[in-house]
């Protein structure tokens, strides 16, 4: 869109250079820090594949951050054809067909790039097809990008071959996702499977909530500004809340969930993250290792909890959809301490749920009242003024409002209402928001692991919820209908305080 304003302010020639240089341009910084990658999709039949990595490496090719000289392979048990891959995997692309303008030529462009592979990770069949696949290429430069898309009980499986393969070589990295464990000790079984083969600089674990732009732009708003970092500790800020709401229930993954609960799919990775961002200490540079070191403290100083500080529900309709009673929560939300000197007295109020009456992220951080209200006496006390917020909405339509109190225009003396300022980032910046995976992805091939999570982060997380989970076990959650904002519960209410509602888009 950039490109046509600025083109429809040139002519002819003109406009022909114009183009052809900005686009230049764009590209150079696109694919800055990136070299030509290999990207192995193992599991690239299943879902995760097909809705999200190769759509997301779809747009990153459209971009032209992806070039030909990069190749992706799909390697999967099945023996599928090309044709029918591109057959299955079109549905899940026709977004950037609708929306990013894509052509039959970019598709076909796009699927010159993709091989596949037969390959079964438990019994070692196709490992000397894929090994002849990455050594046509081979060059210490080349990043080799192997993306387990398939459950964890098969990583082991997985990385023992592509070692016997030859393949665990220095330029390769390996991304995973959760669950990685079901507890801590799972957790640190898989990873020291890991490990046995795989660097920690070479493991990218994939958290896709810090791929998302507007977390990513939380880091931007505390480390870019000096106004917020001022306020931003218990000398101002009253509580913080952070609401993740979903309008789906489990659906056809009720078998996963039911094992799992929002608890453990939700809290402890993606919820723990956006703790971690409003909580963390400025590191000293933006790179991974720092910034990691930073989370890590946050995890490490929140205070174990009590049974008081959790409150679980479950969606009147779930036992039903699972077929037999359960105790699994589709809900939860949480009261967290955070014991250092920033955060000493300041809760952290977290909710998460499923079927609930929106779907809307949201943090929230409430200021102290004012110490003195110097409108008291000329009647412009009696409005209900609440404090200062700010709120970030992480999704949909991301954005950030800061909600102060102003005088109502005209006379009739000091009346003061309650006003916004409004940065909606659709409305502000008109490029479309990327898909976490594609950001993901890109670091990946740059080797940047900042927006990874480190082992040490998610044991740490687990040390938090293991304990948790404990306190929780063999209690039932309270039912709540579906379409509300999930079961009462007096978290808050205990400290006389209350949820905030996501406000409306
Ligand atoms: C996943 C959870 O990690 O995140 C799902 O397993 C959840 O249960 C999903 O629905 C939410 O992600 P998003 O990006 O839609 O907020």
């Amino acid at each position: 869109r950039w490109l046509t304003t600025m083109v429809d302010n040139m002519t002819g020639e003109q406009a022909d250079h114009g183009i052809a240089d900005a686009r230049e341009a764009d590209i150079k910084s696109l694919t800055k820090g990136l070299v030509p990658s290999d990207y192995v999709i193992i599991g690239g039949t299943g879902d995760l594949a097909l809705r999200k990595i190769l759509p997301a490496l779809f747009w990153r090719y459209l971009d032209g951050q992806i070039t030909s000289d990069y190749r992706i392979a799909a390697a999967s048990r099945r023996d599928i054809s090309p044709e029918d891959y591109a057959g299955m995997l079109r549905p899940f692309c026709e977004d950037a067909f609708s929306g990013g303008g894509a052509s039959e030529d970019d598709w076909t462009g796009f699927l010159a790039l993709i091989s596949m592979i037969t390959l079964d990770v438990q019994g070692g069949a196709g490992g000397d097809h894929l090994a002849g696949f990455i050594n046509e290429r081979a060059d210490s430069a080349r990043p080799t990008i192997f993306y387990l898309a398939i459950a964890p009980s098969l990583f082991g499986d997985a990385t023992r071959l592509l070692r016997d393969c030859g393949l665990a070589t220095p330029q390769a990295r390996l991304v995973v996702e959760k669950p990685l464990g079901h507890d801590g000790a799972s957790s640190r079984a898989i990873n020291a499977e890991l490990a046995e083969i795989f660097d920690e600089s070479q493991i990218y674990r994939i958290d896709h909530y810090l791929g998302k732009e507007t977390v990513q732009n939380l880091m931007a708003l505390r480390f870019a500004n000096v106004i917020f970092e001022t306020q931003w500790n218990n000398n101002h800020i009253d509580h913080v809340q952070i609401t993740v709401a979903e309008t789906v229930g489990v659906d056809n993954r009720a078998a996963y969930y039911d094992a799992y609960g929002a608890i453990r799919d939700m809290v402890q990775n993606h919820l723990m993250q956006l703790v971690c961002l409003v909580a963390m200490e400025p590191p000293s540079h933006f790179n991974a290792d720092q910034v990691r070191d930073e989370k890590l403290r946050v995890l490490r100083a929140i205070r174990p909890l009590s049974a008081g500080d959790i409150s679980r529900g479950q969606y009147q309709e779930y036992a039903q959809e699972l077929g037999s009673p359960s105790d699994t929560e589709t809900y939860v939300a949480m009261k967290l301490a955070i014991d250092n000197w920033r955060w000493a007295g300041v809760p952290f109020y977290i909710r998460t749920g499923k079927k609930l009456a929106r779907r809307a992220s949201e943090i929230v951080i409430t200021f102290k009242q004012r110490p003195h209200d110097i409108f008291q006496r000329n009647g412009g006390g009696d409005i209900d003024s609440p404090p200062n917020r700010l709120i970030i909405r992480l999704q949909p339509s991301e954005g950030l409002r800061l909600q102060l109190i102003s005088k109502e225009p005209g006379p009739g003396g000091m009346r003061l209402f309650p006003s916004e300022l409004n940065l909606s980032f659709g409305d502000t910046f008109e490029a479309r928001l990327p898909d976490a995976y594609e950001r993901l992805l890109m670091d990946t091939a740059r080797g940047n692991q900042t927006l990874f999570m480190r082992r040490d982060e998610v044991f740490a997380a687990w040390d938090i919820i293991d304990p948790a989970m404990k306190l929780v076990a063999g209690r039932t959650p309270a039912l709540y209908r579906s379409g509300t904002m999930g079961p009462a519960d007096d978290l808050l209410a205990a400290d006389g305080r209350s949820w905030i509602d996501p406000y409306d888009d």
